[in-house]
């Protein structure tokens, strides 16, 4: 895979870092959108959300928005060495298998991210910056699949 350009992906970041949770909160609105499904995924003391607005206003899933912006936070900061991020990823992949997620709901996570990528950064998410995050989030994904390996 080709390496994602280290410039293109950290200024566009930039934009988005700034409000993390809003950000977040607009990729997981969309995902949950797509993929209604990953919803009762996601538990608290036992307690199922009724709707997505219900989960999206839930400090513990405010937390995960937290968590995950923070992890690609980390792979942005890492761009130039993913390698490093490995076996962090990998045992990332792990708990998601655990918790019961499908490694191929990672695609609408991945769609759902561009979704708030185009909506924070309009006509500055140029085609070259697409190919940036698009090779950078692979990477990312392929790290986590060690997790699913031996299914
Ligand atoms: C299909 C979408 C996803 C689902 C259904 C999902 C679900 C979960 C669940 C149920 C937990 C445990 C409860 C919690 O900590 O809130 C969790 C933890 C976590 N998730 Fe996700 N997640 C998804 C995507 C992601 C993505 C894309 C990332 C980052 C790239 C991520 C990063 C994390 C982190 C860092 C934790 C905490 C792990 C730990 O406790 O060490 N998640 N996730």
């Amino acid at each position: 895979m080709e390496r994602p350009e280290p410039e293109l992906i950290r200024q566009s970041w930039r934009a988005v870092s700034r409000s993390p949770l809003e950000h977040g909160t607009v990729l997981f609105a969309r995902l949950f959108a797509l993929e209604p499904d990953l919803l009762p995924l996601f538990q608290y003391n036992c307690r199922q959300f009724s709707s997505p607005e219900d989960c999206l206003s839930s400090p513990e899933f405010l937390d995960h928005i937290r968590k995950v912006m923070l992890v690609i936070d980390a792979a942005v900061t890492n761009v130039e060495d993913l390698s490093s991020l490995e076996e962090y990823l990998a045992s990332l992949g792990r708990k998601h298998r655990a918790v019961g997620v499908k490694l191929s709901s990672f695609s609408t996570v991945g769609e759902s991210l561009f979704y708030m990528l185009e909506k924070c950064l309009g006509p500055a998410f140029t085609p070259a910056t697409r190919a940036a995050w698009s090779q950078l989030y692979g990477a990312v994904v392929q790290a986590m699949s060690r997790g699913w390996d031996g299914e």
